[in-house]
């Protein structure tokens, strides 16, 4: 795929099976994100892999997350929320590792950094055939979450990535006319 059309056309892919992408595949997707625009060179990044027994362990601690913010929901809803991670066979976590006290490089940049590197990845999987979805949800903002992904204060979640075989067929790209989104000052 040449990389006008791959800008052009990745498309998330919500119905994903496995297998989990291979090591190699990994690797293409990391580098990808580690080639986001960096300000400073601070590589404000860092990903947790979740796959097999770690999937299970994410969707543990997503319903605990849920279970401490609301003690009397029933089980039904805990077990749906439990099983949420098990959409993917592999989930990337991208976590945007906020440099404190940079003034050149304000939160907000690192922030984006670590944005362009989730947009790396997602590129990369496209490229390479695998199907890909950024997700968050409220779980990326919920304060269990972070302290069991180990983020400290000034980090965010910016993105739970769900990766594997694509198990449906892409949708139909919306067609965007640059025209409507762009001003010219000639
Ligand atoms: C920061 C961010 C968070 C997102 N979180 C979710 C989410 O939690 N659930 C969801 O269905 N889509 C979420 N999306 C949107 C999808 O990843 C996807 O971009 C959207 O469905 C449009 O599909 P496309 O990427 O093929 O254009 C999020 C996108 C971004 C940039």
């Amino acid at each position: 795929m040449d990389a006008m059309t791959l800008l052009h056309e990745r498309n998330s892919m919500g119905k994903l099976m496995g297998p989990a992408p291979e090591r190699q595949q990994l690797d293409a997707l990391y580098r990808a994100a580690l080639r986001a625009p960096d300000h400073k060179e601070l590589m404000p990044w860092r990903f947790i892999e979740f796959s097999g027994d770690g999937i299970d362990r994410l969707g543990d601690l997503f319903a605990e997350a849920e279970y401490q913010a609301n003690p009397h929901i029933d089980e039904a809803k805990l077990d749906a929320i439990r099983n949420k991670p098990k959409r993917a066979p592999m989930i990337i976590a991208v976590i945007a590792k906020v440099v404190p006290d940079q003034p050149k490089v304000p939160r907000i940049e690192q922030l984006l950094s670590a944005g362009c590197a989730a947009h790396g990845i997602l590129l990369a999987a496209h490229a390479q055939g695998l199907g890909a979805m950024w997700r968050t949800g409220s779980f990326a903002f919920d304060k269990v979450v972070r302290q069991g992904l180990g983020l400290c204060e000034n980090d965010e979640i910016v993105a739970f990535i769900y990766l594997g075989q694509p198990g449906g067929r892409l949708k139909r790209l919306p067609e965007h006319d640059p025209a409507d989104f762009v001003e010219r000052w000639d």
